[in-house]
């Protein structure tokens, strides 16, 4: 089974503390006031003042709330990083990243293949406020340094692409970035901190959907941005209370609690993913699957260099729209439905659902794939479903 070699972010008594103690323990503090173990949901929206400016921190809901707060504590020390502000989506905190960090005539570059709600919000919204996107393999250095111009403020990536499993390496990227004058920014949701530290090779900004395996359960949407600099920390707090799309007390609770067991969550995620992803490879009605941890995979050696473990998604090609059409309809353990990194199987079809709207773009992604994110349930229960969908 898989271990994390990535220990977490706190100390205690000058050594480094492992990384499910952090996900228990940071920010997840008794509560001073009663000793409730668990961080108590601060159901409120504003805080009662001494006098004028005489407060405990605390002012309106908005700027900040202390359910919210732990839930930042936790998840920077996670990432490694020194500050983290959530949000009312993944969605939610990409917007924040470029209210904060692009202005007019700034230029983004952005993996070719990432969530297709991104390049939405980015052509479809931002174009109109005069910012500039490209779109690049940044798996290619070369075509990265190419497409860096003199106004890139920001390189974006996903690391491995959603749904097409391609790495990218980060310490390079990183580097090329730096030297072009611009920030990188990594959604890491495919792979948790438990499983990939962007800020570890030199990533300046981590982002997620906490939807997915922060949270874990299906239950709840959110985004965060872990920084590294007091410039991020600054303007994603300010951007909390100027825009306002904050994560609220509740689905803060819900995060905290599903970090708790991020760690065996993600053991579990990555050995039935082994399985299946082997299941799936021997199949006869599949033309290929995508896996990072198939040793023939272009960057399996990258991909044990950079994770620490191969997570939950696998992507399998079955040929064509009709044949996708036809296995979908026949899953029933595995659950037929967007998003991903819940404790149940979620497949879906990124052509028609998670990426429909880069159809008929240069983001275009195949008809015939089908995206699997392995749950946790028992292994042998999912390969039978997917063998009985398939037949
Ligand atoms: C990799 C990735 N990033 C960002 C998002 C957007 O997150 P949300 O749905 O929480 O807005 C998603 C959603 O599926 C995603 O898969």
């Amino acid at each position: 089974m898989a271990k994390s070699k990535f220990a977490g972010g706190t100390k205690q008594g000058g050594s480094k503390i492992g990384f499910s103690t952090t996900a228990i323990h940071t920010g997840q503090e008794p509560d001073p006031s009663t000793g409730a173990v668990a961080v108590p949901i601060f159901a409120t929206s504003t805080y009662v003042q001494e006098g004028l400016g005489k407060h405990k921190g605390y002012e309106y809901a908005r700027v900040s709330n202390p359910t919210r707060t732990r839930l930042e504590t936790n998840l920077a020390a996670l990432e490694c990083g020194t500050s983290a502000h959530v949000f009312a989506s993944g969605m939610a905190a990409v917007t924040a990243v470029t209210q904060c960090f692009l202005k007019q005539g700034d230029h983004l570059i952005c993996g070719h293949n990432v969530y297709g709600g991104v390049p939405r919000l980015f052509n479809q919204v931002l174009t109109n406020y005069g910012v500039e996107f490209s779109y690049v393999d940044t798996s290619d250095p070369d075509a990265l340094k190419k497409a860096m111009r003199r106004n890139t403020r920001i390189v974006w990536v996903e690391t491995p692409t959603n749904p097409l499993m391609v790495l990218t390496d980060i310490k390079e990227v990183a580097r090329i970035t730096h030297a072009g004058g611009a920030e990188l920014v990594v959604d890491n949701t495919y792979m948790s901190p438990y499983f990939q530290q962007p800020l570890a090779f030199g990533a300046d900004m981590v982002m997620h959907s906490t939807t997915k395996f922060l949270n874990g359960h299906s239950d709840g949407l959110g985004g965060v941005v872990v920084g590294t600099k007091p410039v991020h920390a600054e303007k994603l707090a300010f951007m909390q209370k100027a825009s306002g799309a904050i994560l609220s007390p509740f689905e803060c609770w819900l995060v905290l609690r599903g970090v708790k067991t991020l760690a065996v969550r993600m053991e579990k995620h990555d050995e039935n993913g082994r399985e299946v992803a082997d299941f799936l490879r021997k199949h006869p009605k599949l033309t290929q699957v995508l896996y990072p941890g198939f040793s023939d995979h272009p960057q399996h050696a990258l991909a044990k260099r950079q994770m620490s473990g191969f997570g939950a998604m696998v992507t399998f090609e079955t040929g064509s729209l009709r044949n996708a059409k036809k296995m979908l309809a026949k899953v029933r353990v595995c659950t037929l439905g967007e998003s991903l990194g819940g404790v149940e199987s979620l497949i879906e079809h990124p052509g028609r659902m998670t990426h429909a709207s880069v159809a008929g773009t240069e983001l275009e992604v195949p008809a015939d794939l089908i995206r699997l994110s392995v749950g946790i349930e028992t292994a042998d229960d999912l390969i039978a479903d997917l063998d009985r969908a398939l037949s």
